[in-house]
């Protein structure tokens, strides 16, 4: 826990308003893997969230909520379609997971990126304090948002931490505006990434664009500022999730879920936000192979399919979401029977409860990324399974993978060798899948949430200390 509030700056806040069917509106938590992560951090340090209220056009004055100061910063419509549809997820997204999709670059999409960064940066010197407050910009959709903010505001320490991978420099280098958006992060103190090769990314890219000097993570600028970039892994509150996954409430609703399923004796789990990044057709086409071939029978096994909707006016998303319900529809009809469908297809958002029921409820969860930056499923699970049951397989594309080495490793473009790794995962022996989950459940609860904010935000007031010595 912290003593000293942080301004955290995201594109989104931790509540989305959502417009229902008669135009009312309602708050709801917001989708993704960043404000699960900073929100317990945000709250425990009494912080400020300046974000994006995820509605187009809604102006609103600041509010507090569940113990966090929040100003919203209002985004309209074509800024929605442009900066954040466009230039963040049409553009960004796919350059920065190696390509996935598509990308497009769009000149108009850039001037849009530029304004709404401006937007937020001018929030954040309005609401931070005195001089030494600590700013912590997060993620892809605000990198100019660090230099915008020291221009107006020298004496803040400005932090900022890249959610997702940082590609290498043969894609980088095709990004039009890639030495904008190096010198927008170059205005950090900090810079944060998942794991060291997107910081060793990254350092190579600032070294190419913006001729900067660096030794190891120290980066010198030519106005003889310094500035480090260094790999944080983050993490979820694993303290939380444990105490959540052991009230009697979650273990009788696991139950519930699996008689509800037929009582199978496997149950295979993936849950994900609907992204191409994910795998998830690599994953279904695995276990289509598999049941084709009788190596698993439905009945006796089920997938349970957690999509949940995303981006869905972009328009990679919506082809991606019908080949996905093509496929599963395909699975279906082939292996299903009257009342036992072979694969449980959730194109929904579920609450932390019901996913800590599932967690408990699934034998195999099955984590296929093709790029992803850390994918904290993968940890929500290991820091559920306090009955040490259950067996992970891992993309080693997922960030994840550098820490959680007992789980079954996969390269989700074999396909062979993901169906083998599916196979063993579900045959593993109760002792051995239990020595593996109590090795991952170690170095969860150890390096969780708040050990990810405290070693970034000291690694933070340490650069800004040594900068006010020299000074
Ligand atoms: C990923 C990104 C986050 C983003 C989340 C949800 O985790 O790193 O920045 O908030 O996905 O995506 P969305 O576009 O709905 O905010």
């Amino acid at each position: 826990t912290r003593e000293t509030p942080v301004v955290v700056v995201a594109n989104r806040l931790p509540v989305d308003q959502v417009t229902l069917g008669d135009g009312s509106t309602e708050w709801r938590p917001s989708p993704g893997g960043l404000v699960a992560a900073l929100e317990p951090v945000v709250q425990s340090s009494g912080g400020t969230w300046v974000g994006w209220p995820g509605a187009p056009d809604t102006e609103l004055d600041p509010f507090d909520a569940d113990g966090m100061h929040v100003v919203p910063v209002a985004l309209s419509a074509e800024e929605v379609a442009e900066y954040y549809e466009g230039f963040s997820n049409g553009t960004l997204w796919p350059l920065y997971h190696d390509v996935t999709g598509e990308p497009v670059f769009e000149r108009r999409w850039w001037d849009a990126y530029r304004t709404v960064n401006q937007r937020f940066a001018d929030a954040v010197a309005e609401v931070a304090d005195g001089p030494g407050t600590v700013v912590w910009v997060q993620d892809y959709q605000l990198q100019l948002v660090p230099d915008m903010l020291r221009r107006r505001r020298p004496d803040l320490r400005i932090g900022f931490f890249d959610h997702i991978p940082f590609p290498g420099w043969e894609i980088y280098a095709r990004l039009p505006w890639r030495k904008q958006i190096i010198d927008g992060l170059l205005g950090a103190d900090l810079i944060g990434f998942q794991r060291g090769g997107d910081a060793a990314n990254f350092l190579r890219a600032a070294r190419s664009t913006s001729g900067v000097v660096t030794r190891g993570s120290v980066i010198e600028r030519g106005d003889g500022r310094q500035l480090r970039a260094a790999a944080f892994p983050i993490s979820v509150d694993a303290a939380a999730l444990d105490e959540l996954s052991r009230r009697p409430e979650t273990l009788a609703r696991a139950a519930e879920l699996r008689r509800d399923l037929g009582n199978p004796t496997t149950i295979v789990l993936g849950v994900d936000r609907l992204d191409y990044t994910k795998g998830i057709l690599h994953r279904l086409r695995a276990y289509g192979e598999l049941l084709d071939e009788g190596r698993l029978g439905a009945p006796d096994v089920v997938l349970v399919q957690v999509a949940s909707p995303s981006r869905e006016r972009v328009e990679e998303y919506q082809r991606l979401r019908d080949e996905v319900e093509v496929t599963v529809g395909r699975i279906n009809g082939d292996h299903s029977a009257v009342g036992h469908p072979a694969v449980h297809y959730l194109h929904q958002t579920f609450p932390k409860e019901e996913m800590a029921a599932l967690y408990l409820a699934a034998d195999v969860l099955l984590v296929t990324p093709l790029r992803d930056g850390m994918n904290l499923v993968a940890k929500e699970y290991v820091a559920c399974r306090h009955d040490e049951r259950g067996s992970l397989v891992l993309s080693e594309f997922a960030g994840a993978a550098d820490e959680l080495r007992q789980a079954f490793l996969v390269n989700p473009w074999d396909i062979d060798g993901l169906k083998d790794a599916v196979l063993r995962a579900i045959a593993v022996a109760p002792a051995e899948a239990a020595r593996r989950m109590r090795a991952m459940r170690r170095r969860v609860s150890e390096f969780d949430v708040h050990r990810w904010a405290s070693a970034f935000l000291g690694g933070l007031e340490m650069v800004a200390e040594s900068k006010a010595e020299r000074a």
